[in-house]
């Protein structure tokens, strides 16, 4: 017998609604028929208990701390895998073997490149602009030369322009790094792998030559794997919601990018440094910083602490901690911010404002260190996240699309403004 919930209303009638259960166990009530049959609507800002989905891309146990993609947990996939497999992961479904593999890094060297006219779009931002606003209108751009675009009613062309979209992106990330400093753009070059070719594109000069560091490449697949998909996020939602309206694939994550943008997300990683930047320049006090932080008057949060989901410990947050340490000591360059970081979050889970809340250090907390360490600017940390993050985005909009119960995203509301009125015309008002 399938189990059910039992809604019963304030006039006393009552609804049965089926429970939809995980493979993982996890359990929702199927509210499909409740409008239709009471009038009544669910009311849940944020979206803290509603799923909006079912998906079997990335399972998540907030309260375990587990986080595994198609199934194999982060952990695994961190120590073993390049970036490029776990992408094909996370869109396709299964690990890629050898020919499946070589046919999908060979497409992404093929269209590494991004037309020659989008070039002169760089000369057109200001040196000033932040990097996600460039790299959003880039990906929005690529929807005007790739008008065979992946679209609902194009989907057999979905192979073509993930690729595009993951090797582009890539690309467009280093030009525009490379134009806000002024130095010339550096090509991609096919023999290099994804992360190599990257750190080329976003390093090297035409002076001289580049040796890659595959230390720094593996940090950087690291770092990336970490990052690629964390399901129903507010950006992998809007990504939901725009392609919910068959928007094809390059409107859809350009939107993306602009939701992770914000510094309840992705921007974490830049407000991160900056606030380390800050209390380091204050003289390094740790126990100051955490006292306004718990003065609710104060509008300040300790950036990178703090999950929606997460309530236990952010396994990313682990790795990456781990991982920083490894990093400097490669660099030989001690961070004074690493030493102030540990401090804070030390301070942070003594305190009973943060363990009451609990509240631990997220993927974004370290991450920056890490992205300091290997020379990449502070306002670019957020194109880092959106670099890794896109073959998620990818793969849920593809997921969606896929599913013959989608349906367009159209929320409902409680109106809560004035009652019916009249106009008034303008000369009484
Ligand atoms: N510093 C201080 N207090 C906090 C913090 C924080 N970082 N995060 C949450 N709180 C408090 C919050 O004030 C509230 O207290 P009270 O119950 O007294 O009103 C309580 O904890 C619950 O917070 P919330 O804002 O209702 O929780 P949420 O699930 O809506 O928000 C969050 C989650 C990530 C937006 C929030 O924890 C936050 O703003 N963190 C800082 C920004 C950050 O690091 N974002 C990166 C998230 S991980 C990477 C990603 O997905 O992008």
């Amino acid at each position: 017998m399938p189990e059910t919930a039992r809604l019963t209303l304030p006039d006393g009638k009552t609804l049965d609604m089926p429970v939809v259960i995980g493979s993982e166990g996890e359990r929702a009530i199927d509210i499909g028929k409740l409008r239709a049959s009471t009038g009544y609507i669910t009311l849940d800002p944020g979206f803290v208990n509603t799923g909006a989905c079912q998906s079997g891309i990335t399972f998540l146990d907030g309260e375990k701390g587990i986080l595994r993609y198609r199934g194999i947990p982060i952990e695994q996939l961190a120590e073993k895998a390049t970036f490029v497999e776990v992408s094909y992961l996370l869109i396709y479904g299964h690990l890629p073997n050898k020919e499946e593999l070589a046919r999908f890094s060979s497409a992404l060297t093929t269209h590494a490149l991004i037309h020659e006219d989008m070039r002169n779009f760089f000369e057109n931002f200001s040196n000033t602009a932040h990097p996600m606003a460039i790299l959003s209108a880039m990906v929005t751009s690529l929807s005007a030369y790739y008008s065979d675009g992946a679209s609902a009613a194009n989907l057999e062309s979905f192979d073509l322009n993930a690729a595009r979209l993951i090797s582009k992106v890539r690309t467009i990330a280093a030009f525009s790094y490379k134009k806000s400093i002024g130095q010339p753009i550096i090509y991609p070059t096919d023999k290099l792998s994804y992360c190599a070719n990257f750190l080329k594109m976003m390093f090297a000069l035409p002076t001289e030559e580049y040796v890659v560091d595959q230390e720094l490449v593996d940090i950087m697949n690291l770092l990336l794997i970490l990052h690629a998909d964390h399901e129903q996020n507010c950006s992998t939602s809007t990504v939901r919601i725009v392609g919910s309206s068959d928007a094809n694939l390059y409107a859809s994550v350009a939107a993306g990018i602009l939701a992770l943008w914000g510094p309840l997300h992705g921007g974490a990683n830049q407000q991160v440094i900056e606030m380390l930047e800050h209390i380091h320049a204050e003289g390094g006090n740790v126990k100051k910083f955490i006292d306004l932080v718990k003065d609710k008057n104060s509008g300040v949060r300790l950036m990178g602490f703090g999950h929606r989901v997460y309530k236990n410990f952010d396994p990313r947050a682990k790795i990456i901690k781990q991982a920083c340490d490894r990093v400097l000591k490669k660099t030989g360059n001690p961070d004074p911010l690493l030493d102030l970081a540990k401090q804070l979050e030390e301070c942070a889970l003594a305190d009973e404002y943060f363990i009451g809340r609990k509240l631990y250090p997220n993927v974004d907390f370290y991450s920056g260190i890490i992205y300091r360490a290997i020379g990449i600017p502070t306002n670019m940390f957020t194109v880092m996240f959106a670099l890794g993050r896109l073959p998620g985005w990818i793969a849920q909009w593809k997921e969606m699309m896929e599913d013959p119960d989608k349906k367009i995203s159209r929320p409902r509301q409680i109106y809560t403004g004035p009652v019916l009125s009249n106009y008034i015309p303008r000369e009484k008002r």
